[in-house]
């Protein structure tokens, strides 16, 4: 949800690196863009609704020089995208700006009472109440000294960075809870809300922690607790290569990051087994204490909840412990009751979705293990869990998650493995089967011709249903998710056999079904519910094991070589990505950023 940058350089100017990090940060949200620029003689700001592209057709008369400023790009959330709301927002003199992510709880009463001091406002937004509140603190003369008083202020979950025309070569940075990191120059250092608007230029960093503040000059990064008190951050070193966050010739980054699944699947599984063992170090969970989980819950949003749903069948079928999964945004409301020994499970791409983070503080704060199952190196899931696993999918840029996805399910994999193995149940068969599943997903995407022609005709749809059982059925809901959201296809996904209990009814002469056939034992009752669809009319769409394929009901068939069923759902997962992907291009959708979405949910 919305990204900021700053940087604060000597021999270079500002803009061009600030309009690069913007154009790394997009995804994070759209809607409209700003900068500014500080200089003696005042702030020069520039912003525009619409994407980044309208924001560089306003930069003409900037002062281009200007080594120090900050920027942003907008997911809005408190008043509609216009030019006004768009981000740098300014005091009433236009001598302090600046950007922010996430929520001022109580800016209504906070704009109030400035406004009875006599501020006047320029937008909707929550986020100017911050410069006239630094204003009000005497920013003009000490922007760090207000930035202190100003935050006691807040309330809220955000990040923010202020810059004043009264001192610029600085950037002063407050996180508290959205993301912020701090990219360490030559010369030169940076601030974003995440790490790849800087990898080119540099891939050491510092991730500020909640409550920190952070001085940013050309030279220095000094960083403190709101009340002043020096701390000391790790500088990391970030091993993402650079190009795996550009689009490398691809036309969209989804369809970038769909065609790498096989080599990050590679990664992620890297190390990971030992001949007929899993191996997962970063549990920190010997096989006796692996033996003690009696229960795991797993919280995530999204996508990543379709990956737990995936986990929890993996988990119950092969370990036999019982799995709970929950939408982060009703677990940590719904007073969760939870016994001894169960092991909490968060997963998330970003390692920022608000509510996941909040499922991560509750089930802390009731005294149960955290494990974080996160992309991102840093994030702030990292820092809240007590064991992180990562699933090196590499940077994920598109909105629409692919390759995050497919690891999130390969991680699980994995863990249900190592929890069977504890609990007596070793199955190195699919051990041994799961090195083999990136060679399968390479097999799969060398010839995509068949899924791009099926995709152009279901792209002409206007409702489409999804249906599967057991794992296809989990499976379902990630493909309707998929292309709901980048081509604003009405889909539902259902249970196959629970079609019958209401939903039939909307079943019609023509009306799309997708149906995924993954798991044998479950295909003849799936085959069954194919022809009852039929029968009211439906075409068929079948994602199905080439083993069953023969003789199926189906209109059309995409046959596909699995390993065993319980490793099916990363290779399948990519025809449901695939399908999504081409009947958005076909409908000439904005595929990596669709409407109304951002990349990390850091509101709730
Ligand atoms: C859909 C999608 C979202 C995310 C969800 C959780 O393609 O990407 O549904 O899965 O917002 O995000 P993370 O995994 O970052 O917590």
């Amino acid at each position: 949800m919305c990204g900021i940058v700053g940087f604060v350089g000597v021999e270079h100017a500002a803009l061009p690196q600030l309009l690069d990090g913007l154009k790394r940060l997009e995804y994070r949200g759209y809607d409209s863009a700003g900068v500014a620029l500080a200089t003696p003689a005042g702030i020069a700001v520039r912003k525009a609704k619409g994407k980044l592209s309208a924001l560089e057709g306003t930069l003409g008369t900037l002062p281009v020089e200007a080594p120090c400023g900050i920027g942003h790009t907008r997911w809005a959330t408190h008043g509609r995208p216009t030019d006004e709301n768009a981000h740098p927002h300014l005091d009433c003199h236009g001598v302090i700006a600046t950007v922010h992510n996430g929520i001022i709880e109580n800016y209504q009463e906070l704009r109030q009472e400035l406004l009875d001091l006599g501020h006047r406002f320029a937008s909707d937004t929550d986020t100017e109440v911050i410069p006239h509140l630094l204003e009000e603190y005497g920013a003009n003369e000490d922007l760090v000294r207000a930035v202190r008083l100003a935050e006691k202020r807040l309330k809220g979950a955000y990040a923010f960075l202020a810059l004043s025309s009264r001192q610029p070569d600085q950037v002063v940075a407050v996180r508290r809870s959205s993301p912020l990191v701090v990219g360490l120059g030559s010369g030169e250092n940076y601030l974003a809300s995440d790490f790849s608007a800087f990898l080119a230029r540099t891939k050491r960093a510092m991730v500020l922690e909640n409550g920190d503040m952070a001085v940013v000059t050309p030279t220095a990064v000094e960083i403190t607790d709101l009340q002043g008190y020096p701390q000391s951050r790790d500088v990391l070193t970030i091993d993402w290569d650079v190009r795996q966050a550009e689009r490398g010739g691809y036309p969209h980054f989804m369809l970038k990051e769909i065609m790498e699944q096989p080599e990050v699947w590679g990664d992620c599984l890297l190390g990971r087994t030992d001949g007929d063992r899993v191996v997962v170090p970063e549990l920190g969970l010997a096989p006796e204490q692996l033996d003690g989980i009696r229960r795991v819950q797993v919280v995530a949003a999204g996508t990543a909840y379709h990956a737990g749903l995936i986990g929890k069948i993996l988990i119950e079928r092969l370990a036999r412990v019982p799995v709970t999964v929950d939408v982060a945004s009703e677990f940590r409301y719904s007073q969760p009751v939870l016994e001894a020994g169960t092991m909490v499970v968060a997963v998330s791409q970003s390692g920022e979705t608000a509510d996941t983070l909040a499922c991560v503080g509750l089930a802390k704060a009731l005294g149960y293990p955290t494990y974080a199952v996160t992309n991102v190196v840093g994030s702030t899931v990292t820092r809240e869990s007590a064991r992180v696993v990562y699933t090196h999918a590499g940077p994920e840029i598109a909105v629409a998650s692919t390759k995050a996805y497919t690891t999130q399910i390969l991680v699980l994999t994995l863990f249900a493995l190592a929890l069977a193995a504890a609990k007596g149940r070793p199955r190195p068969d699919l051990v041994r089967a799961i090195r083999r599943v990136p060679n399968l997903g390479a097999q799969l995407l060398a010839d995509v011709a068949g899924i791009q022609a099926m995709a152009k005709r279901l792209a002409e749809s206007r409702d489409i249903f999804y249906m599967g059982r057991g794992l296809d059925y989990a499976l379902a809901m990630e493909g309707q998710l998929k292309i709901k959201e980048i081509s604003y296809i009405h889909a539902e996904a259902y249970a196959a056999g629970e079609l019958k209990h209401g939903t039939l009814a909307l079943i019609e002469e023509g009306t799309p079904v997708v149906a995924i056939l993954t798991e044998p034992t479950l295909a003849e009752k799936t085959v069954s519910n194919i022809l009852e669809v039929k029968a009211r009319g439906a075409e068929v769409w079948a994602v199905v094991d080439r083993a069953l394929a023969r003789d199926l009901p189906a209109d059309h068939i995409i046959p596909l070589d699995l390993a065993e069923p319980e490793l099916a759902p990363a290779v399948a997962a990519m025809v449901l990505q695939l399908l999504a992907y081409w009947a958005a291009v076909s409908r000439g959708e904005d595929v990596d950023q669709p409407r109304n979405l951002a990349k990390s949910v850091t509101v709730e």
